[in-house]
């Protein structure tokens, strides 16, 4: 009965792939060879730089007969309006912020660069997908710094306890390198590699999840089919130290398998997830070269190409509904007016929560299905960020592109749950993780564009709890208790980096910080939220991740961005894909993979010097 069952499913799958890919090869291909250039000589005058980041909303500036709004300028939106844009359809991004960008967009403070979302990023070795879809959706013209073999290290305890375990990358070199650090744990490893590999394999079926028909959904969730198709479903759904437990008794290893932190403790959070942020970089850490601006700098020409326009200063309010209920336009504030911008497609990248309770009117946001969706998620947590200004070279200071992450402890699980729980009185003094890189050092034209300064980031997590009383105060203008609190933080972290870099001391001339109100005003985070919404188990579960999909209960209105399908750069541009792809109604992962494999193919007959066949 079941193997008909199962039967049955397949074919409809085998079928319904094939009439797509039918249906879709007939169609002109959005993603090809043919407009990839050679990168062009980087721009650093800032005029030309602000006409394409900076360019302010204005009616006239909206182009006639939009094919799609898109709310919000963070990757999200730009991949889905520039793929769109590649597709012949007319868009206008719609940015809140003076500068386009959202986590990718990068500031400048006294002659130092900073860099806000993008520390590091990885899955960018030569032909990797995401590599091919960004190049593709910026013409070739984003380039990349390969950072060393060993990019992260990872620090547990202080003082005469503290303990060093360096992170290196390589296909082979990752695992190898640990098993020297951990000789007592080998099948350990090997085990949670293997774990790896499976993820990195099979995260396209929970990608699926979000393309096929809910009703599908709940059918292989209840028949229990969908773990028969792949355990990477049960993966995802076994939380972290549960599944850690079994592999090792090693504390420091467990630890190590879950640095990377993102707000969740390693108990409430997917082993899915944790293994797929090390697999990121497994093939390489890299970042910008020319700072993380260049993203949406590159990006912007590609959507206005095809007619569009990429407009910053522009608070989307509302999304507008005509009567049947079918989303046509949205209204931005302009001065003390609201603005009517119209288009037959909106896509929103503001994130769930924004695009739900604040764009749409009560009795929308009260549907059940919007309730269902919103119910099984949170808010995620709110980040701590201290941008410090040096006074040298990288070589003058000895700093290198290397990032540090420390925690007071192993276990992160208690570390997590205790500085969670704490008031806003306690928080001072008892911040237990952190993360610090120096951006400068990682982008080589920063020596030539901020001569003799580098730059230091520490980042650390943050409940938005413990700034709430000022969320209606102005930026700069959040009193002193504000700024006490702020400080008091700031300056507790930058005494810990100066505990691991004392040759510093002496070279720090500008300190800023940010709180998750920061995120609040820069980014529209709606709880101060660095991720958009949490990373939980629950996130995980099958259901969840098929709800959260382009596709939303009101016609016209798409999502996009990481809370479609998971944070990082990487996810949030895979959202933007997998929104193209519902709005164009086409899979583009077809397209996509067909020309990864293309590439490949190229670049092995390229190196083994065979003679290139004719198309
Ligand atoms: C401190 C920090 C460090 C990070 N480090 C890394 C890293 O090293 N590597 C990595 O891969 N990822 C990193 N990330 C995560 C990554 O940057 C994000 O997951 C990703 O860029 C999110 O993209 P997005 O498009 O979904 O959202 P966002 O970039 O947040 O874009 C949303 C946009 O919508 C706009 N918006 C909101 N409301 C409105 C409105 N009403 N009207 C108009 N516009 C609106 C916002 O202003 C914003 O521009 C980091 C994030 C943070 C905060
Ligand atoms: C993690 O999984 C184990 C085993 O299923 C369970 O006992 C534990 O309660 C789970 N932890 C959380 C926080 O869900």
């Amino acid at each position: 009965m079941w193997l008909m069952v199962l039967g049955v499913v397949t074919a409809l799958l085998v079928a319904w792939s094939t009439f797509s890919m039918i249906r879709y090869s007939r169609r002109k291909r959005v993603f090809s060879q043919a407009c990839l250039r050679p990168p062009e000589p980087l721009v650093t005058d800032k005029k030309l730089r602000d006409e394409v980041l900076k360019k302010g909303f204005r009616i006239d500036r909206v182009p006639d007969n939009l094919d799609a709004i898109v709310i919000g300028s963070g990757i999200g939106g730009l991949s889905a309006a520039a793929v769109l844009a590649k597709a012949g359809k007319r868009v206008v991004v719609l940015e809140q912020h003076d500068q386009a960008g959202g986590c990718t967009h990068s500031f400048e403070n006294q002659g130092f660069e900073f860099d806000v979302g993008i520390h590091y990023l990885g899955q960018l070795h030569d032909n990797s997908l995401f590599r091919v879809a960004l190049d593709q959706i910026s013409e070739g013209q984003i380039q990349f710094n390969k950072m060393e073999q060993h990019f992260d290290t990872l620090i547990l305890g202080q003082g005469e306890g503290r303990r060093d375990y360096h992170i290196l990358s390589g296909k082979t070199g990752m695992m190898e390198s640990l098993k020297k650090q951990f000789p007592d744990d080998k099948q350990a490893l090997d085990d949670y590699f293997k774990h790896m590999k499976k993820a990195a394999r099979r995260i396209n079926l929970l990608a699926g999840l979000k393309m096929i028909p809910m009703w599908l959904v709940h059918f292989l969730v209840r028949t229990g089919l969908l773990g028969r198709i792949s355990s990477v479903f049960r993966m995802a759904v076994t939380n972290h130290t549960e599944k850690m437990d079994t592999l090792t008794k090693n504390k420091d290893l467990t630890a190590l398998s879950a640095y990377l932190f993102y707000g969740v403790p390693p108990k409430e959070s997917s082993f899915l997830m944790n293994t797929l942020l090390l697999q990121h970089y497994k093939r390489g850490a890299y970042y910008p070269i020319g700072g993380a601006s260049e993203i949406a700098f590159h990006i912007i020409p590609v959507i206005r190409k095809a007619g569009g326009a990429v407009l910053v200063r522009a608070p989307v309010q509302r999304i507008l509904l005509n009567e049947k209920g079918s989303a046509y336009g949205v209204t931005v504030r302009k001065g003390q007016e609201d603005v009517e911008v119209f288009a037959p497609v909106v896509i929103s990248n503001a994130g769930i929560f924004n695009t739900f309770e604040k764009f749409l009117p009560p009795e929308v946001h009260a549907q059940p299905d919007i309730q269902a969706l919103l119910g099984g998620l949170k808010h995620g947590m709110g980040n701590f960020l201290v941008f410090v200004g040096l006074d040298g070279t990288k070589e003058e200071l000895g700093i290198t592109s290397m990032n540090y992450w420390m925690y007071k402890h192993n276990d992160l699980d208690t570390l997590m749950e205790s500085y969670r729980s704490l008031t806003r009185e306690e928080v001072a003094g008892n911040i237990p993780m952190m993360f610090i890189h120096f951006p400068s050092t990682k982008d080589p034209t920063s020596s030539t564009r901020h001569p003799g300064k580098s730059c230091m980031t520490i980042l650390s997590l943050a409940k938005f709890e413990w700034f709430e009383d000022w969320k209606d105060t102005k930026m700069n203008k959040r009193g002193s208790d504000y700024e006490d609190l702020k400080m008091s933080m700031a300056n507790e972290l930058l005494e810990w980096a100066l505990c691991i870099f004392p040759q510093l001391r002496d070279k720090v001339v500008f300190m800023e910080a940010a709180t998750p109100l920061t995120n609040m005003h820069y980014l529209g985070a709606p709880r101060g939220e660095w991720y958009g919404a949490e990373h939980n188990l629950e996130r995980f579960s099958p259901e969840l991740v098929a709800r959260t999909r382009p596709t939303t209960p009101v016609k016209g209105l798409y999502l996009t961005g990481q809370d479609v399908f998971c944070n990082g750069m990487a996810g949030a541009l895979h959202g933007g894909v997998l929104c193209a792809s519902t709005v164009l109604d086409r899979i583009l992962y077809i397209d996509l993979l067909a020309l990864k494999k293309q590439l490949k193919k190229q670049a092995v007959e390229k190196a083994n010097n065979l003679p290139k066949k004719l198309p």
